[in-house]
Order: C-alpha cells, then structure tokens, then sequence
C-alpha cells in the first residue's frame, strides 16, 4: 500500500505489519497481522502524527517520501509513546534534525528514558493549539488510554480525531484502509474487541472519560493507529467501545464462557453435558479449550459474557494448570463482576475447588455452584451435569 489521502493534505502514511507474531511479546497476531497507521498533513507546516515500528522504518519513509521530503518535516505529534508508534523516532531525527516533537510533559520524561531525546521537544497541555497554515491542530489529554503520557490529537478543520490506541483493533488493512470500503466489518470489530480485552480493559474507566470528555467535539472521521478509519459509521466504534469499557463495571452480556481442561476426557465428557444444560437454557456459550488455546482468543468472550463456567480436573491438588493459568489473566486484566461456577474429576483427593475459590476470590466474582465427581463421570453423574449447567444458565439469565 502507499500514502493514501484521507481528506485534502490529510494522509495515511502506515503500515502493515504481517511479520510480528506476538504483540506486544504476548498476544498472538501471526494470522491477523496489525497496522501502525500514521498520519501526515502537508500544510505550510508539515507534521507527522504517530509513527511507526522500528522493524518498519523503509516501507514507512517511503510512504512519506510519496507526499513530502521527510528531511523538510517540521513537527511530529507523539500521541503515544508505546514504541509500536515511535520505533522509529531517531531514524526519523537522523533524516530531520530539525524536527519538533511534540507530546504531553509525561511524553517528554519518556523520550528521554525510552530514546535518550532531550532536545527539540515541546510539551502540549490539554485544550492547547497548533496552526500548521491552513490546518489547526487541538490536544486533548487522555492518560491511559493506553499509558499515563497518551493523548489525542483533532484536526479541527476537516473534523478528524486522531485516537491512536483508542478505537483501534488487531487486524492488518487487507487493502482498504476506511470503514467503507472493507464488507467485513465484522472481521475489524471481532478484533477490536480481542485487542480492547488484552490491551486496554484495564483502563476501561479511562475509555469511558475520555469519550466523554469529547462527546461535544464535533467528530466526522476516527483515525486510530491500528485498524480501519471510521469516516462512514464514526460513531459505531466509539459506541463499542463504550459498550465495551461498561462491562468492566456492569459484568457483561447474559452468556457464558465455559473454559475447560481435561487430561484424559472425563471432564470433557462431563463439558459436554453441562454445555447442553447451558444451551437447553438457551443462554449462549462460547467453549474454549484452556490447553489449546492462546488466552489472547479468550478473554473477549470473558469480557463481554457476565457467566464463567470452569470445567477443570484436580491436577497434583490444584486446578488444572491451563485453566488456572487463564483465570490468572483474567485477574491480572481486572475480569470483574462474573458470576461463576465449576466442575470437575479427581482421581483419588481434591485439591482443585479450593484453588478455584482463591482465584474467584481475587478475580471479585461471585461463586455460584460446583459440581464435583470422582473418576470417570457416571451417567447419572452426566444428568446431574446437565442440570447443573441449566441451573448456572438459569441464574445467569435471570441476572441472580
Ligand atoms: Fe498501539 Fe499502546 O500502543
């Protein structure tokens, strides 16, 4: 892809990423891909907006190098510091010495620490202004959203809010770079969601300031820093987000994560007898498979979905390491106000269900049934399984 304009002077100027396969060192991405989107405005002035990772540095100069000469750059707005948006800051500084960054005072500590730059930096306060020329530049602090130093940058003219990590998701641009131009946008919001739940729930009361510190800012294109530009339905990502940082708080939708493990199948025989006590109910579920599958790919389901159903055997006295291993992440990533229950084998002495309750304790849920069986699951047991998921599923629904 090559610079492309998103309104006169106004470009895209970012890149695919298809090459890294864990964000972050930790999220899987090797499917998806992710984009560093980056913006240029070629006015009398001529100013960068968010960079690029390092790894990036010729595909992203060259995008540049189709509008404008980088060495003849005047400002680069760091909105951001996280280095998927600034890798390639002193490559930028050795092609244009001259360049002004320009950040909240936090970003200015960062240069410093995170690339040694102390020179040619101006801190930008909340509400402050830059004219390029013709174009106007406003800052609107937004701190974690995603780190302390972050803001949003509004070009005021031609009403685009650039939002960096906000409203962006996982997902290479697959050769359309706006929201009306790519038929599946249910591809962007799935990995908007997974992105929001791995990276940026935890701030999920900051999410919630910022849109409401720029709900009268008049908005007509959301131009994040990964992921699709929102200029048809702007305000469809933003009302998902919303939706989205509110779970945090009200627990989720009515539906049920089941998260299970299993050594040698009979908790997995006892999974599906609760999964169809669940479905019977007619609660939704999402079943996942904590040995097999990158944590990543669940907390969405556990963010959005207020039931947690953990199917786990009693592994050398503890829950079984995968699943614990899960329920960590989602106390680690604030996974709050579930309502959760759990069944599971032993073979000769338990163990598990305390371990469960220690980490239902620390995640605040509220524990609402448990199921246990020794051995292989009889088909009596089976039964018991089934009723015992339409029970959980009952209550889930109910909201009790
Ligand atoms: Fe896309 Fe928080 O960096």
């Amino acid at each position: 892809m090559s610079a492309i304009a998103i309104k006169p002077d106004v470009y895209w100027i970012g890149v695919n990423d298809r090459t890294t396969d864990l964000f972050e060192g930790l999220w899987p991405i090797s499917q998806e891909g992710v984009s560093y989107n980056a913006y240029l405005i070629n006015d009398e002035k001529k100013a960068l907006i968010d960079l690029a990772k390092a790894f990036k540095a010729d595909e992203f100069f060259d995008h540049i190098g189709e509008v404008v000469d980088p060495s003849r750059l005047d400002y680069v707005i760091i909105n951001h510091m996280e280095p998927d948006h600034t890798g390639v800051l002193n490559t930028l500084r050795r092609i244009a010495p001259q360049v002004t960054l320009l950040g909240s005072a936090k970003t200015k500590e960062m240069l410093a620490s995170f690339y040694g730059v102390t020179e040619n930096v101006e801190v930008v306060g909340d509400g402050d202004t830059l004219s390029l020329g013709h174009s106007t530049l406003q800052f609107f602090s937004t701190p974690f959203v995603h780190w302390p130093e972050t803001m949003m940058t509004y070009e005021t003219g031609r009403r685009i809010l650039f939002s960096c990590d906000a409203f962006g998701g996982y997902g290479a641009l697959r050769g359309a770079i706006f929201d009306d131009e790519y038929p599946d946008l249910g591809f962007y919001q799935r990995e908007a969601l997974r992105y929001y739940a791995n990276i940026i729930a935890g701030f999920s009361k900051r999410v919630l300031m910022a849109i409401e510190k720029l709900a009268d800012v008049p908005v007509e294109i959301i131009a994040p820093s990964h992921g699709l530009i929102w200029r048809q339905h702007p305000q469809l990502i933003v009302n998902l987000y919303r939706q989205w940082a509110e779970y945090a708080e009200s627990g989720g939708e009515v539906g049920v994560t089941l998260v299970y493990g299993s050594m040698y199948g009979y908790t997995e025989k006892m999974m599906n007898a609760v999964a169809q006590g669940i479905s019977r109910a007619g609660v939704p579920v999402e079943i996942f498979d904590a040995a097999r599958t990158h944590v990543s790919y669940i907390l969405p389901s556990l963010w959005a979905r207020i039931g947690v159903m953990v199917g786990a055997p009693t592994y050398e006295v503890s829950l079984f390491p995968p699943v614990a291993q899960v329920l960590d992440m989602a106390v680690h990533k604030r996974v709050r106000h579930k309502k959760a229950a759990r069944f599971g084998s032993y073979g000769w002495s338990g163990g598990a269900q305390k371990h469960f309750e220690r980490l239902v304790e620390s995640a605040g849920w509220e524990l609402l049934d448990v199921f246990e069986f020794v051995g292989s699951p009889s088909p009596e047991e089976l039964e018991q399984g089934e009723e015992f998921g339409a029970r959980f599923a009952a209550r889930i629904r109910e909201g009790r």
